[in-house]
């Protein structure tokens, strides 16, 4: 028998004695990706003996499922695992585990080490399928149970992913990042570039349609850097080729890898949504340069043209890092400039966060926390225009949504379009999980309202 099922099976026969199953609390911060880790681990644990909870007092297992790509969220994390010091104590027995990103980080592991004994299980992201045996010696009594050992990929296809919603669904398809661009840490903690097999895509894709799935969000660190035997853009017209009435997303895309061709299949191919999140994260071609980030302003501004071209309504957002070492006034604006050529539906901003380990980490910085700042809001503020006045294209026309959620207005439900934009309807909540046509009747900032036909 395989280790990890011979480990599956030794904590089965543990949980199995107590008078309930035991409780897991998984919480995942950060990006789909690891969101969509924290479903392996909650399907693990499932096989295990475990029930789910999100009532972390009610829990005999805590995971934490952390991001570290900017230092807030790991301020974030830190903050919380102080606060379960008390649960411990409380209840010895409590397991309080920490994994994702975070426990990749050696600086990470230490400060645990030193300062939060308390937190026994601790493995980072090359090490999901560990996670029985960990804890299998966890529950024996080992006393703080480290892995973070960078293990050769495993997409982990044998695992069941227990996920949080019906009609939606994430698959990931590729993981890790080559690109090393100078402030991020992903490649650092999530490794190289490995994509699953097209086959293994497919069938999954199948399965969830099947099951009553509308919609599927392909998810990669570079998620168009995909490359098995066939292409991105291939395996795009061939998820598209299966049968059942469901839409395909994709994110996040590097532009370096963003072809044509990818361009060409989104708008041939009916079921892959006409929306693209592409991220920017600067319009200056000197701190592309810094970044590594492989394209110019230029470049990047000839890849809009064309899907424009062919489709001016074509939905792009983006992110955008603002005061990234030693950013200029000159540079701040050449970004605020591209923001206005390009017209973003939306943005996602984020000011520089200065991250271990990064080569950007060593660069030196003349520019002030607050300067940072006021540029940050300036350019919220220019977005925020662009956004209300770009989204006015939309009035008068007919969008098909999937409904998702209640609005917080009394009697209205949220959801969103084909083009990723967030529309609000009046209706009941039997709508949700559903797609419906609505007409459009107004534009705000961010979001839409609409009617359903
Ligand atoms: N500081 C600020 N933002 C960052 N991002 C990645 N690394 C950093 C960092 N060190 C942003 C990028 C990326 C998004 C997921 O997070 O804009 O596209
Ligand atoms: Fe955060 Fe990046 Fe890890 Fe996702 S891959 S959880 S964004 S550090």
């Amino acid at each position: 028998m395989p280790e990890y099922e011979k480990y599956i099976s030794l904590v089965r026969d543990i949980t199995s004695q107590y008078i309930s199953p035991p409780l897991a609390y998984i919480h995942s911060y950060g990006c789909r990706q690891n969101v969509s880790d924290g479903e392996k681990i909650a399907g693990m644990l499932s096989l295990m003996g475990y029930g789910l909870t999100s009532d972390e007092n009610a829990a005999d297992i805590i995971l934490l499922n952390t991001c570290a790509v900017r230092e807030n969220a790991e301020t974030r994390v830190f903050g919380n695992i102080g606060a379960l010091k008390h649960l411990k104590e409380q209840k010895s027995g409590l397991i309080i585990g920490l994994c994702g990103c975070m426990a990749q980080e050696k600086h990470v592991v230490e400060k645990l080490r030193q300062s939060y004994s308390y937190v026994e299980l601790v493995f980072g992201t090359f090490a999901l399928r560990e996670l029985p045996k960990l804890l299998y010696d966890v529950l024996c009594g080992r006393k703080t149970v480290t892995d973070t050992n960078e293990y050769p990929a495993d997409f982990c296809e044998d695992v069941p992913v227990v996920r949080g919603c019906s009609y939606k669904a994430d698959v990931p398809i590729m993981f890790g990042c080559n690109k090393f661009c100078t402030y991020c840490i992903v490649p650092y903690v999530r490794g190289r570039e490995h994509s699953r097999e097209p086959e293994k895509i497919i069938s999954e894709i199948r399965g969830l349609v099947g099951d009553g799935c509308r919609e599927i969000m392909l998810l990669g660190q570079n998620v168009d850097s995909y490359k098995a035997e066939i292409s991105f853009p291939e395996l795009l017209r061939r998820i598209n080729d299966i049968d059942g009435d469901f839409r395909v997303r994709f994110m996040s895309p590097h532009p370096r890898d963003a072809t044509p061709e990818l361009m060409d299949t989104i708008l041939g191919c009916r079921k892959i949504c006409n929306t693209i999140h592409l991220p920017l994260q600067s319009g200056s071609d000197r701190i592309l340069r810094a970044m590594n980030r492989g394209y110019t302003s230029d470049d990047f501004m000839k890849l809009v043209r064309y899907v424009r071209d062919k489709d001016p309504d074509f939905s792009i957002t983006t992110d955008i890092i603002v005061g990234f070492p030693n950013e200029s006034e000159e540079d701040f604006e050449a970004t605020l400039d591209i923001l206005k050529q390009v017209r973003f539906d939306n943005i996602y901003s984020f000011i520089y966060s200065k991250r271990v380990g990064t080569r950007a980490a060593m660069m030196e910085d003349s520019i002030t926390d607050e300067e940072k700042s006021v540029r940050f809001r300036r350019m919220l503020e220019l977005q925020r225009e662009i956004s209300t006045e770009h989204y006015k294209r939309f009035v008068g026309r007919t969008m098909r949504v999937l409904f998702e959620n209640e609005s917080r207005r009394d009697g209205y439900i949220g959801g969103k379009s084909d083009e990723s934009v967030i529309v609000e309807a009046k209706g009941s909540t039997d709508n949700i999980g559903q797609f419906r046509d609505v007409k459009i009747t107004a534009a705000h900032n961010w979001a839409v309202d609409g009617e359903i036909v």
